[in-house]
């Protein structure tokens, strides 16, 4: 396994990659690896010749108040995970390569963006995005693969590949999860054990919500009131949002009437959680 942490010299070795025939899959990560991020590397692995995995911890994602100098970071044993499920290439930049002190440039994507995650962490997906934008043109990548854990990003990152003709595939990897539910996350290791206890109230909901509608309950601000009081029950929690929206457009629906994207970020302690879910009404198999 190759470790790359120039830009132009990763460049190249997409270039001959390429010239030579050869697909490329590409995982991008801020590392601290689980089984969610290797999930993503496996399905790479076994689509395509060559895996390439960024390990970049990208700071113009984090808002001024947010936990990047804190976020949890282990590169060796990060390097031994993807060795272990077949990468050939590991990326990982120092922030300086990726940002010299001249650049000028952002990606904005504008609808989809003012939803959800947008509303709590304002720029966060114009550092998501501009920062994807960047590993594209430097990995080159045919096929890119990101989790449905974080819903409102892989729509975001959709959007821009479709409206930049970016030419590259997009492919969704479901959740992964803790025996009990609780959706790996890199930031579970922040949670004390009274607060990894509480965090489960996540998933709980979710399924809450979907038992709901389930059962025939179309209205959305019944299933959310269910929802948050579910969620208030468990100690240290603050509720950022619950939403039931469209799983496109990401805009609020007040029904159940189709396919319908329910998201919450939750505050368990100091730690801010996601997790998603779709449901959809009884009867309502598509
Ligand atoms: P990070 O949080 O490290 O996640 C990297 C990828 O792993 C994302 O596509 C994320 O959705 C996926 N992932 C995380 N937890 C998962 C789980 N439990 N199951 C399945 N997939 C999971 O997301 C980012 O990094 C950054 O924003 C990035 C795209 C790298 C840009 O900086």
């Amino acid at each position: 396994m190759k470790i790359i942490k120039k830009i132009l010299e990763m460049q190249d070795q997409s270039d001959h990659l390429r010239s030579s025939g050869k697909k490329i899959a590409f995982v991008p990560t801020m590392g601290f690896l689980h089984e969610g991020h290797l999930e993503l590397m496996r399905y790479g692995k076994k689509t395509v010749d060559t895996l390439v995995v960024s390990i970049f911890v990208n700071p113009t994602q984090f808002g001024p108040n947010e936990d990047f100098d804190a976020y949890p970071r282990d590169m060796e044993g990060d390097l031994l995970k993807v060795e272990q499920v077949g990468g050939d290439i590991v990326f990982s930049p120092e922030a300086g390569e990726m940002y010299p002190a001249d650049s000028q440039t952002k990606v904005v994507v504008d609808k989809v963006t003012k939803h959800l995650c947008g509303l709590s962490r304002p720029g966060h997906f114009d550092g998501v995005t501009s920062v994807v934008s960047k590993l594209f043109n430097i990995v080159k990548p045919h096929i890119a693969i990101f989790g449905e854990k974080d819903y409102q990003q892989l729509a975001v990152i959709r959007r821009m590949v479709m409206d930049l003709n970016m030419g590259i595939e997009i492919v969704g990897i479901p959740t992964v999860r803790e025996s009990d539910g609780l959706a790996m996350s890199s930031r579970n290791a922040y949670l004390n054990p009274q607060e990894r206890a509480s965090a489960l109230c996540l998933k709980k909901a979710l399924d809450l919500a979907d038992r709901l509608a389930n059962e025939g309950e179309k209205n959305t601000r019944t299933i959310k009131r269910s929802m948050e009081e579910l969620i208030l029950r468990h100690p240290f929690t603050e509720i950022d949002y619950v939403q039931l929206c469209d799983p496109v457009s990401l805009e609020d629906v007040e029904s159940i009437d189709g396919e319908t994207l329910v998201a919450l970020a939750i505050k368990v302690g100091r730690t801010r959680l996601i997790d998603n879910k779709i449901i959809s009404m009884k009867g309502d198999f598509s």
